[in-house]
């Protein structure tokens, strides 16, 4: 039974009040609140093992490399990738699809083309501009309408045997639209692109099956998943990451090194450079299996009803605007009230307590579509209540009064 008390007991952070009001925290697209667990995992990785991975042979080097492997496994197990060399560590989604960006220059040339969406983050968006201007190739984009729908059948119709690779994300950090990537993935397969999937804002929601999916490349964030900040994965099919060159040169990606020439390493290490984040990497895995201890089917369910429970509260206010209003939607609703800048609402309601995003929500062209300079976001997680949605919009509501 998913009991939404005893999981807030577990976050120490939620108990706390901001400018003396209690802390309702709704801004957990943008990162997520860590449970004791794994505060505690980094503590006792600092305090009982800290010693650097992959290179010593004393014991402390030992349990550390054990501990990060462990993690490796554990976020392999998680994706159901099928080995667990598939799986990099990075400092994040951003870090992720650089890599793959930029060593897609080697697969793609002038004339080619490269495919992204409507809905990308800017993360999705400028390492691709990056490999556009590196290579000649050109960026084509599948539009949305204004639902914040991706429009399939637009999309269908820019593929061709041109297009190298679609990059698109699981789930829209602006509006919180859930894209059918399984369907993109299997229609850019029948022109031989392939695809990544940006999984930031789908991880704290749903578990991904990389193998269901077929996707080529999929990466998330460990701070958005109740782990640690500077932590990611890249999960790449292991045909693609052999074929993909290194990122980053230094310390553990090589074989040997010569002044003439230098091999690298197998997967993964060719891909992690330099010493990692190491304490962040083995207490990803801790906030993974704490993830999978709440249960995903518990955490869509339940975030389903603060969704449905969030969206009609909201539009009882006059003048407020939902965008986003796909079928199929995370818990994260974007909005704005006729004739007041989002940041004012943010700002007023941050006194009240509320933590919520204002702004373009690195997602510009989202905005530009909408013709608005941004929106407020209040993205809600499995330990936030229906009675913290009360709290938000008698605190929206004050400031609509104080604003209007
Ligand atoms: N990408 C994060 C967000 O959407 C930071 O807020």
């Amino acid at each position: 039974m998913f009991d939404v008390q005893k999981v807030r007991a577990q976050f120490p952070i939620l108990s706390q009040t901001v400018n003396g009001k209690p802390l309702v925290y709704f801004d957990n697209g943008a990162t997520a609140q860590k449970p004791q667990v794994v505060i505690d995992a980094i503590s006792k990785y600092y305090s009982e093992i800290n010693a650097n991975i992959h290179r010593g042979v004393h014991t402390l080097s030992q349990l550390a490399t054990d501990a990060y492997e462990v993690s490796r496994n554990t976020i392999q197990a998680h994706l159901n990738a099928k080995y667990n060399h598939e799986i990099v560590f990075t400092s994040g989604t951003t870090q992720g699809i650089n890599l793959v960006a930029s060593g897609f220059a080697a697969f793609v040339k002038e004339g080619d083309e490269v495919m992204v969406s409507a809905l990308e983050h800017h993360s999705n968006i400028v390492p691709w501009q990056f490999l556009c201007e590196k290579t000649g190739a050109k960026l084509v984009v599948i539009p949305m309408n204004e639902k914040g729908e991706l429009i399939i059948s637009e999309f269908d119709k820019l593929l061709s045997d041109k297009t190298k690779i679609v990059a698109v994300n699981h789930i829209s950090n602006a509006l919180g639209t859930v894209n059918p990537v399984k369907y993109i993935v299997a229609k850019a397969h029948e022109v031989g692109a392939a695809v990544l999937i940006d999984g930031a804002q789908a991880t704290p929601h749903l578990r991904p099956d990389v193998q269901d999916l077929d996707c080529d490349f999929y990466v998330f964030s460990g701070h958005k998943v109740c782990g640690p900040t500077g932590t990611g994965i890249l999960y790449g099919k292991e045909s693609w990451l052999n074929q993909l060159p290194p990122y980053m040169g230094g310390g553990e990606m090589i074989k040997e090194v010569t002044f003439e020439k230098t091999t690298y390493a197998d997967l993964p290490h060719k891909f992690e450079a330099g010493t990692p984040n190491i304490a962040g990497g083995i207490v990803l895995g801790t906030a993974i299996n704490y993830m999978n201890g709440i249960g995903f089917d518990n955490i869509a369910r339940y975030e389903q009803e603060l969704l449905d429970y969030g969206t009609k509260r909201l539009l009882e206010i006059e003048g407020l605007k939902i965008y986003g209003t796909s079928e199929h939607k995370a818990s994260v609703i974007s909005f704005n009230i006729e004739g007041i800048h989002p940041y004012d609402i943010g700002t007023i309601i941050d006194k009240l307590g509320v933590a919520v995003r204002t702004g373009h929500h690195c997602a510009q062209p989202i905005m530009n579509y909408f013709n608005i300079p941004g929106t407020i976001r209040a993205s809600f997680a499995f330990y936030n209540t229906k009675e913290e949605i009360d709290i938000f919009v008698e605190a929206v509501k004050k400031a609509q009064m104080m604003l209007s």
